[in-house]
């Protein structure tokens, strides 16, 4: 079968203004955000969101992110509550969603809320990402373009590699800053449920609405909360402190171990962020070479870390 390459254009205001026109017309555009490249559609379009899924291999049960310029955009789509106000003026933009109740008049296509009262809701700090959503003028569903399972992109070319034909734009806004996914916040319930780490500490979060519930595995269903996900294709050892056989080792730190084929440091000097906007494209260079494993140095337990250990365990978990 012969696919036709998408085009990927440069985020100038000429790219901005085709990405906006395209997701107006109903097709999928990649985009750079913050956090990751998402696969954008028209959130009210139900035969675009529906492509999302068809393209990425998604079960159609698993919901997807309204993407939105503002807390005022959002909050006309979902009811706010006073958790749900602290944390937009705290942290939007930026790589935080919120779970909330979905309002009675929202245009979202219910495929994309996969029939739930509640929606994510997030407003991105990108201002690529910012400038294609005031130019469309409508709420933009975009999960990670990635298929299914796989590792997230987190630059244009990942999305090409992993997608190719199957959207019809990529706009090049060059590599994400944060590199991994926002934090998924539920506030719908009695209590602030943290359902994903991601680009904002809990702690953060935990300072302006009290301690966190956490969601366990069976209470949600939600493709990043499933045990196998983020996977490369080369099996992921964690926590690694010695060389087993002919492995690749993911680094972080100045303390090395010796003996890998072959090393790729997160952050020689230990910085968090930088590790975590490293990880996903690191991952993929050495899942990329011929070795019959990637070895994974233990990451510290807290702020960022925490969204790293998450994808890490699920890269690492059985395959499905
Ligand atoms: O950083 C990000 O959040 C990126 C960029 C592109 O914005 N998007 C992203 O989307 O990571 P996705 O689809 O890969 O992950 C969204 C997660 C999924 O685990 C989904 O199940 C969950 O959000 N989700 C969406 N709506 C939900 C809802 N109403 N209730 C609970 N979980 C929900
Ligand atoms: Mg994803």
């Amino acid at each position: 079968m012969v696919r036709t390459l998408p085009s990927i254009v440069t985020a100038d205001a000429a790219g901005i203004a085709a990405a906006a026109r395209a997701l107006r017309d109903g097709r999928l555009v990649a985009l750079p955000t913050e956090t990751v490249y998402g696969l954008a559609a028209d959130a009210t379009d139900d035969r675009a969101v529906a492509r999302i899924y068809a393209v990425k291999g998604r079960p159609t049960f698993n919901p997807l992110i309204s993407h939105v310029p503002d807390a005022e955009g959002a909050f006309a789509l979902v009811r706010e509550n006073a958790w749900a106000k602290q944390l937009a003026t705290a942290f939007w933009p930026g790589p935080l969603t919120m779970v909330l109740a979905r309002r009675d008049n929202c245009p979202v296509s219910l495929l994309a809320t996969a029939g739930l009262d509640t929606l994510a809701v997030r407003v991105p700090a990108h201002p690529v990402a910012r400038a294609v959503l005031a130019a469309a003028g409508r709420p933009i569903a975009a999960p990670s373009a990635n298929r299914s399972g796989k590792v997230s992109p987190t630059t244009a070319r990942h999305v090409e590699d992993d997608l190719g034909g199957d959207v019809d734009l990529i706009l090049d806004g060059g590599a994400c800053t944060v590199g991994v996914e926002s934090t998924i916040v539920d506030l719908s319930g009695a209590r602030p449920r943290l359902l994903r780490p991601g680009g904002i500490g809990g702690e953060d979060l935990e300072r302006l609405v009290g301690p966190l519930e956490h969601a366990t595995h069976c209470a949600v269903v939600a493709p990043g909360m499933m045990a196998s996900h983020y996977a490369p294709t080369l099996p992921l050892r964690l926590d690694a402190t010695a060389s087993r056989g002919r492995e690749a080792l993911l680094a972080f730190g100045a303390d090395v171990p010796g003996g890998f084929t072959l090393v790729l440091n997160l952050s020689s000097r230990g910085d968090l962020e930088e590790a975590a906007a490293n990880l996903f494209g690191y991952l993929r260079q050495l899942d990329r070479t011929s070795v019959d494993g990637i070895a994974v140095a233990p990451i510290p337990r807290h702020g960022l870390g925490l969204a790293i250990n998450d994808r890490l365990r699920r890269a690492a978990a059985p395959r499905q």
